[in-house]
């Protein structure tokens, strides 16, 4: 329920709704965006940035939480382990049990490897469960996958990986038949066609959608599947370090039970990574949409490994995080609520953007506007954000819309005495995405021989800013390739002994460059909330 002084400025938003319908506000100029940017994006704040001080991508900027992780000890350096005693050998190890891990391991299997999904949640619980707005493909006589590219490219600031974006963007087609054929129930049209939508940045409507539950539902159709083809999956059990061979191959992985507390060895002729982003380390103080086991694990334990990083000093603030109520603060607004028309607004009804800028801009400008311009709407709790004016979309579809288009958000907002059809959300910025990740070639396969990932944890895809709808589609044509390409390649494998040498290598670096660790051991494997915890680190 907002408060009556909320209240009685909704009525601003009010006066000006019926003169924004059909009304093209301005896209901002490319000289606009860069000045937002620099000024206002999180991106630019050093303070928030430190350096690598070991390994291989020495001297890169990274967020300081991230390199905190980097810069500490491995969780198991004082664990005795038995590398010649397996608690499980296989030919494909994939670790997360999101649509990434799902993906390769259906994939994998295809292939007759014999898989093993390790999860340290229960399968299913990952960030793609929780993806709302949709999955972009350009499978439409109006689109093609070059047009994509060009979007993809454009979004990316021109950085993006061009072979990564190519297979993106021509799997994409392949990826939503897949699904479909999978049993996935895409938005459709009476005639049977899919609904499609914008997202920020594209220049066509090529967002595939399950109502605002994309994710759940497509993740519901991929667990189903690899439980049904009769994948194994270990669930409660992390991944704690990459094992490599004495070539330096990757050969395995040490496990934790996070039930028993044991450690446990896998060995494996080929590693997935599909561990997800970090957004649980809270960047710069941000909330964040991120699930609860978003802590960055595969970034240590590949880059402890060898695996180059790329693009992790670029992270995405989505711009409609919940502002208001204190209790959904920094959870997802879907985007789908600006594809379907909603625009921002500021303390005085006005419009001060156009509603699909990318997710960089639109969150630089909503911070020039409530810390620059002094012009957000402060909340009783003392947090201040923008009005997003979903009743626009009843104005622009018709009545009823907003509860036949949108039913995650309407109900996210109605718990708490919120009518989104009528009244407008309140949201600020939150951290959404790791736009980077371990550096990966169009199989998923990283530097390290026989060690891929895909999903967030990958990077190169995306260059410095992702688009909406192309994470759902990189997490599944990622996954595919890397579970494709190792279960294709599997049977060349011939393992050696295992070693944590490199371990103990990153360790004497570590200390040869004097870094100050201060007892600190990652990976983090579940965000620190315990007030003792809380208290430890602010000492
Ligand atoms: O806004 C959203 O629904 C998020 C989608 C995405 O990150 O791709």
């Amino acid at each position: 329920m907002y408060t009556p002084q909320m209240k009685e400025l909704i009525k601003k938003v009010e006066e000006t709704r019926p003169q924004r319908v059909g009304v093209h506000f301005p896209r901002m100029s490319p000289e606009d965006k860069q000045e937002v940017l620099k000024k206002y994006h999180p991106d630019f704040i050093e303070a928030g940035f430190s350096e690598i001080t070991v390994g291989v991508n020495k001297g890169d900027r990274v967020p300081l939480e991230l390199a905190t992780l980097i810069d500490a000890r491995s969780c198991i350096e004082n664990v005795e382990l038995d590398l010649d005693q397996y608690d499980y050998d296989v030919d494909v190890l994939v670790i997360g049990g999101g649509g990434a891990g799902a993906a390769a391991a259906l994939s994998a299997q295809e292939k007759g490897a014999d898989v093993l999904l390790v999860t340290k949640l229960r399968f299913g619980d990952a960030n793609t469960m929780m993806a709302q707005g949709g999955i972009q493909a350009a499978d439409k006589p109006s689109d093609s996958p070059p047009i994509h590219y060009l979007d993809v490219m454009g979004g990316g600031h021109y950085h993006n990986v061009p072979r990564l974006v190519r297979a993106l963007v021509n799997d994409a087609p392949i990826v939503i038949k897949w699904l479909e054929d999978l049993g996935t129930m895409f938005d459709k049209e009476e005639d049977g066609t899919m609904v499609t939508n914008h997202g920020g940045g594209t220049s066509r409507k090529r967002m595939h959608a399950a109502r605002d539950y994309t994710g759940a539902e497509i993740m519901r159709t991929l667990r189903d599947e690899t439980l049904n083809r009769g994948v194994k999956v270990i669930e409660f059990t992390a991944a704690v370090e990459l094992l490599l061979d004495e070539d330096g191959k990757a050969g395995g992985a040490v496990l934790y039970n996070l039930e028993t507390e044991e450690y446990q060895v896998c060995r494996a002729k080929k590693v997935i990574f599909a561990m997800g982003g970090s957004g649980r380390l809270h960047y710069q103080d941000f909330p964040t949409t991120n699930h609860y086991g978003a802590t960055g694990d595969g970034l240590i334990m590949g880059y402890r490994a060898g695996a180059k990083l790329a693009f992790l000093d670029t992270i995405q603030y989505h711009p409609t995080g919940a502002a208001y109520p204190p209790q959904i603060l920094g959870l997802l607004v879907t985007e789908a609520v600006r594809g379907r028309g909603a625009t921002f607004l500021n303390i005085d009804g006005e419009q001060f953007a156009y509603h699909l800028e990318t997710r960089d801009v639109a969150s630089a400008a909503i911070i020039r506007e409530c810390v620059g311009r002094k012009k957000g709407i402060t909340t009783p709790t003392g947090m201040v954000g923008v009005w997003l004016d979903s009743p626009l979309i009843e104005l622009i579809h018709g009545e009823g819309a907003v509860e036949r288009m949108l039913p995650a958000m309407v109900r996210q907002f109605g718990r708490f005495g919120i009518n989104i059809s009528k009244e407008p959300m309140l949201i600020y910025p939150t951290l959404h995405y790791q736009n980077g990740g371990l550096l990966i070639d169009e199989h998923g396969e990283t530097n390290v021989e026989n060690l891929y990932v895909a999903g967030e944890n990958a990077g190169g895809i995306h260059g410095r800013n992702r688009l909406m709808g192309n994470s759902l589609l990189d997490i599944l044509v990622f996954g595919r390739r890397a579970g494709y390409h190792a279960g294709e390649t599997y049977k060349d494998v011939k393992l050696k002994k295992l070693t944590l040498e490199h371990v103990k290598k990153y360790h004497a670096e570590l200390e040869k460059n004097g870094v100050a660790t201060g007892g600190r051991i990652s990976p983090m494997l579940l965000p620190r909330y315990t007030h003792r915890e809380v208290l430890e680190q602010e000492a």
